[in-house]
């Protein structure tokens, strides 16, 4: 009996764990990538958020908004690790609109990212989070659990993905890109390798840019992901521990009964 358990819970993992490729449909191509806060031991690494947010900063911002990310919480714990003072001058570095002065002003910690719809480009707060599929929604969530839910990968794939082809549809250009649904995104590149330097002297080619901002906007999404896991690990070791005791309670309640029972 245990066995036969056993055996279906090993095959439901290997399945959980090696399907749901197909999510997303189409012949999309995206790339597995092992990143530090996969795993359910896995952790943000702080230097590669401070990397990814420059890579945000001074590419993708000129684009994309991230509206629902407070300056603040660029010092908070688990995330790219700034001082107060320095989310002070970063934040500084953007206008955001007061409705009480009507005017804008440099933005302060208490304020978010500005949105930034100009270029009809979509607002990248959530996105990672938006674009999870490659390794689930589906499934038990045992996939997600080991390798990640995938939208980072997704990111860093997408920006990697132009093949160089072009055309022009209804007066916009389309870029062919292996990693888009349909193959055709009307965003050109925004990277092509040595976009940035990097303080901690960092490869800046194209991949690892491309793996920093994908890995800086799953912080964006989900900023408490390891105090959440922190949290989950605590729970089982909790349960498991009552499930022992509660078990032992239990037998040690009911031998006199079977002993009795043994003997009549
Ligand atoms: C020149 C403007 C511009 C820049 C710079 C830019 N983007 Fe975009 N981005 C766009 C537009 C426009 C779209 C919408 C494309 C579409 O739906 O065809 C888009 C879409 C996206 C999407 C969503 C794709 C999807 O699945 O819908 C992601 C993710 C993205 N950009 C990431 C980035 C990242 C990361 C950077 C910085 C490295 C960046 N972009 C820089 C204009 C830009």
């Amino acid at each position: 009996m245990f066995k036969k358990l056993a055996l279906s819970a090993v095959t439901a993992l290997a399945l959980t764990t090696s399907g749901a490729f197909a999510a997303g449909g189409g012949e999309q191509h995206i790339e597995d990538i092992q990143f530090s806060f996969e795993g359910p031991f896995g952790k943000f690494d702080q230097n590669q958020l401070q990397r990814g947010l420059k890579v945000f900063t001074e590419v993708c911002a000129a684009c994309h908004g991230l509206k629902f990310v407070p300056f603040r919480t660029l010092s908070d714990e688990g995330g790219p690790g700034f001082t107060e003072d320095q989310v002070r001058a970063y934040a500084a570095n953007f206008d955001v609109y007061d409705a009480e002065l009507e005017d804008t002003r440099p933005a302060k910690p208490s304020d978010n990212f500005p949105a930034n719809t100009g270029a009809g480009a979509p607002d990248l707060s959530l996105m990672a989070k938006a674009r999870a599929g490659f390794h689930g929604p589906y499934g038990t969530g045992i996939s997600q659990l080991f390798n990640g839910i995938g939208g980072p990968e997704y990111i860093a794939s997408l920006l990697t993905g132009y093949t160089g082809h072009e055309k022009e549809e209804a007066g916009v250009t389309l870029y062919e890109n292996t990693a888009f649904p349909g193959g055709w995104i009307s965003m050109a590149p925004p990277l092509s390798g040595e976009d940035v330097e990097f303080d901690d002297g960092h490869s800046n080619s194209l991949h690892h840019e491309a793996e920093d901002v994908a890995a800086f906007l799953m912080w964006t999404a989900e900023p408490k992901m390891m105090a959440r896991q922190h949290a989950g690990f605590v729970g089982v070791l909790f349960l498991t521990i009552l499930s022992v005791l509660l078990y032992l309670t239990n037998k040690r309640i009911w031998a006199p009964v079977k002993k009795k029972a043994k003997e009549a």
